[in-house]
């Protein structure tokens, strides 16, 4: 029997326990089988409301959020914030106690600023999940991703996984070595110098390695989890050129091949093709890109049953 999911918000994976993380993986699985029913809904979450509020664009997760929330039977809300009176000024605290009067079960959150979820709540009676906020989390990607990795390495402990790119800007990278690290997996980090922290030691659990290139992070590695460059965090240049950047750093098919024979393939999406990724690599069998956004729904079935108040589903 898991232990009980306690966190009413689920903000990052920093202060997660290993004990919940497994229990939310463990309670997606059972609410994977649902997404694969020819009538994909169930009453669980039904007469809850669920508000999405993105104030960056988005593809997989909020359409992803939405798909679990009307799934499980919740009314789901898309808040546009180009349409919202944040765009005529009203701060982000006054937004907050505005949705909070109309008494909404959780708040779905992405916003460009590091903190933004863990300030929405502090003013918020509803339950506050982080859907990525600036450089700093995207707890629900780090979920999905481990998903993905236990379906086909069946465990995380002991794996190597090398994580690859635009390190210094992305929150992915930062949820999933909190999350690899706590499942007893190895992370491995490369990217060009100026995109991988100079103190990333010291702010990550142990097993957390920083390779000199990306050749030996990617070195027998099991999992290989390439980055977006992240263009619209980046406030001067970090390298050269795209093209340099896809010559040094690109993940290729002669890059992949020093990874272990049976070793998988992630991307985080939207990927850049050509860039991070070479096109036969994103192609390939052994790219799961596609797995991991079938299991973001799961996933994100999971976090809101979760979050409003049920109990962990054990395998
Ligand atoms: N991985 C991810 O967060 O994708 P979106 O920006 O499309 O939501």
């Amino acid at each position: 029997m898991n232990k009980p999911f306690r966190r009413r918000d689920l903000l990052g994976i920093r202060n997660l326990s290993a004990e919940e993380i497994i229990g939310i993986l463990d309670t997606a699985e059972n609410f994977r089988e649902i997404n694969s029913r020819e009538i994909k809904k169930v009453p669980t979450l039904r007469g809850k409301t669920v508000i999405n509020l993105f104030f960056e664009a988005s593809t997989r997760t909020r359409t992803s959020f939405e798909l679990a929330a009307k799934r499980l039977s919740a009314d789901a809300v898309n808040i546009s914030v180009s349409s919202s009176s944040l765009s005529k000024g009203e701060t982000l605290i006054d937004t907050a106690l505005t949705l909070d009067a109309m008494s909404p079960d959780c708040i779905v959150v992405r916003h460009s600023s590091a903190g933004v979820p863990h300030q929405l709540a502090k003013f918020s009676k509803a339950a506050v999940i982080n859907a990525g906020d600036g450089a700093n989390e995207h707890p629900t990607q780090a979920l999905l991703d481990a998903m993905t990795i236990r379906e086909h390495k069946k465990m995380i402990k002991g794996l190597q996984v090398a994580i690859i790119g635009d390190i210094l800007h992305s929150r992915v990278a930062r949820s999933n070595i909190h999350l690899l690290t706590k499942l007893g997996a190895t992370v491995r980090v490369s990217g060009p110098r100026t995109l991988v922290p100079n103190d990333f030691q010291h702010f990550v659990e142990k097993n957390l390695l920083v390779a000199t290139n990306i050749e030996k992070a990617i070195e027998g590695a099991d999992v290989v989890m390439i980055l977006r460059i992240q263009k619209e965090r980046q406030d001067s240049a970090f390298f050269p050129t795209l093209r340099e950047y896809a010559i040094h750093y690109g993940l290729t098919q002669e890059r992949l091949n020093l990874a272990k024979p049976n070793a998988i393939v992630l991307h985080p999406g939207p990927m850049n093709r050509g860039i991070e990724i070479a096109s036969d690599v994103a192609d390939s069998s052994r790219s799961l890109i596609l797995d991991q956004v079938k299991y973001g729904v799961a996933v994100r079935m999971a976090v809101l049953y979760l979050a409003t108040g049920g109990m962990p589903i054990g395998e």
